[in-house]
């Protein structure tokens, strides 16, 4: 039982072989699909996915990255996405990143609040792109009055993330557990509770370590959960099921 909370199916590395993959995924224990909007077309991506696979959802937004060519009518045609489509489960992936050189602070701030209103007016929860800019993120979120959703491919303090536990965040735990250098991460996850804990691939991203730099997939999330298991002592199986059963908690799943 394996449940991808944060997956981008749209992505050209899948254009050769998707249908065929995500068929053999689901054969093989993927039960569960969040497929995680970038920009309008990836949000419309998802939401054709999900039309055409039963245990496929998507989420709608617009990643920081894509923050300066981004019109208020995008922000509009995020909203309506998640309003119109039962199985746009969440808003995103939204957020801060200032990692590159040249980024728009003020346009990416802008986009994120107004997407984290529609989270709010619509009642869904959010998923949280987060790179060099933790304390800004942590501000917003906060004065949002948004208290539900993931904070995705979490790179933050242990600290940090059992503040986001407090305000009713779940921690999104990926490929990056399994790397050499991963020793802040397994510090995040030794400290917070499997119960607010959930797995993602962010592939074609972030392949666990016998994979790393090659395409991921969500099958792939085995070695994340085998990862987990040893660090929380708990069987594999355990961690599957638990981490799935938060996934569909968070999306409001029920099936
Ligand atoms: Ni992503």
């Amino acid at each position: 039982m394996i449940f991808d909370t944060h997956a981008h199916y749209d992505d050209i590395a899948f254009d050769e072989d998707r249908d065929e993959l995500i068929e053999y995924m689901h054969q093989n224990g993927v039960d569960y699909i969040v497929n995680a909007g970038e920009a309008v077309k990836s949000s419309l991506a998802g939401v054709e996915m999900g039309k055409k696979y039963d245990f496929v959802y998507s989420a709608s937004g617009i990643h920081p990255e894509h923050a300066n060519e981004t019109t208020d009518s995008d922000i509009v045609e995020i909203e309506k996405i998640a309003r119109e489509n039962k199985k746009v489960v969440a808003i995103g992936e939204i957020g801060l990143d200032y990692h590159y050189e040249g980024y728009n602070k003020e346009k990416q701030i802008d986009i994120f609040k107004k997407q984290l209103k529609i989270a709010k007016d619509l009642d869904l929860p959010v998923i949280i792109h987060s790179r060099d800019a933790s304390q800004d993120t942590f501000d917003i979120i906060k004065e949002s009055g948004v208290r539900k959703g993931i904070i995705h491919c979490y790179s933050g303090s242990a600290q940090m993330a059992a503040d986001y536990v407090k305000m009713g965040f779940f921690i999104g735990i990926g490929g990056v557990l399994t790397y050499k250098n991963a020793r802040k991460l397994v510090e995040v996850a030794e400290e917070i509770d499997i119960n607010n804990i959930v797995l993602e691939t962010d592939c074609p991203y972030l392949a666990p370590a016998p994979f790393r730099g090659k395409r991921n997939n969500s099958l792939y999330i085995q070695y994340v959960a085998e990862k987990m298991a040893e660090i929380k002592g708990i069987s594999y199986d355990e961690v599957c099921k638990i981490t799935s059963e938060n996934g569909k908690k968070i999306f409001g799943i029920q099936s």
